[in-house]
């Protein structure tokens, strides 16, 4: 059975203000697998990774052209933006846990996406951070300030409030590149748990990690998407040259 797409990106341009920051980008990511966008530091891996849920319209100088399809929906026509960020999720490359207890970090997801029950509230948090294999380290300091958790359980935290509201994608910014060797093994092993249930989008500098965890790899260069196919062909055989140079180390 061939995989339903879940993004569909067509001639996607975007510019901060006059600087041309993703060039002419097309590419279909699949449901229920897990994809990886490598490439050298400021070639735009980040930009295209907001633009799939908009965070780039907080910015004032930037816009974009060209359609980015999440469902067969155009995500920047009357779409709105707060069903938009529900079904779709976000985890940042610094751990980023609001200032308040573990249990009221996840309440808070929940109650903004209008759960106020408080049996399901606690059912729902129990269950999240069993997913992210937190419930037992964390079942008897619910209270705690989550602050005072060490980062790779804040950066789990993290994603247990992000899978909190059930979303259909989970977007990455290299989530483990301010972790230690443990503690980005137990993310990377989760991520592979997450992807029966979610689609998941990883930035990662990481190419070990690239390879370890996803079913498809990106490479971009300068703005431009250069090869994107099954994580093994483009470590073992990449079509495009600068993608070969780049995963050999040549340049980076
Ligand atoms: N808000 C912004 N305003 C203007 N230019 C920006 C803005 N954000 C990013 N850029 C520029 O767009 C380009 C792509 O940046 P981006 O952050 O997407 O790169 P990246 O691939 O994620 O890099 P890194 O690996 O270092 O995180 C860079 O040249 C950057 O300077
Ligand atoms: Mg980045």
């Amino acid at each position: 059975m061939s995989k339903k797409i879940c993004f569909s990106i067509k001639d996607l341009n975007l510019f901060y203000g006059d600087f041309h920051a993703l060039k002419n980008i097309n590419i279909d990511i699949l449901k229920s697998e897990v994809s990886a966008f490598i490439g050298p530091s400021g070639c735009g891996k980040s930009t295209f990774l907001r633009s799939l849920n908009r965070m780039n319209d907080l910015l004032t100088d930037c816009s974009i052209k060209g359609k980015i399809l999440f469902n067969g929906e155009n995500i920047y026509k009357k779409y709105n933006v707060n069903v938009l960020r529900k079904k779709i999720g976000m985890v940042f490359q610094k751990p980023n846990p609001f200032p308040m207890s573990i249990y009221d970090n996840i309440a808070f997801a929940l109650k903004t996406h209008g759960i106020k029950d408080k049996e399901r509230l606690d059912s729902c948090i129990e269950e999240s951070l069993r997913d992210v294999g937190l419930w037992k380290e964390c079942k008897d300091k619910l209270k705690q300030n989550a602050l005072k958790l060490s980062g790779g359980q804040q950066q789990r935290l993290c994603i247990a409030r992000s899978i909190s509201i059930k979303p259909e994608v989970i977007l990455m910014d290299e989530p483990t590149s301010a972790l230690d060797p443990i503690a980005t093994l137990k993310i990377e092993e989760l991520i592979t748990k997450l992807k029966k249930d979610y689609t998941i989008i990883v930035v990662t500098h990481n190419m070990q990690q690239a390879c370890r965890i996803s079913d498809r790899t990106a490479f971009f260069l300068l703005g431009e998407m250069i090869e994107f196919a099954s994580t093994q062909s483009i470590f073992t055989k990449a079509k495009d040259k600068r993608t070969q140079d780049y995963i050999n180390g040549k340049f980076g």
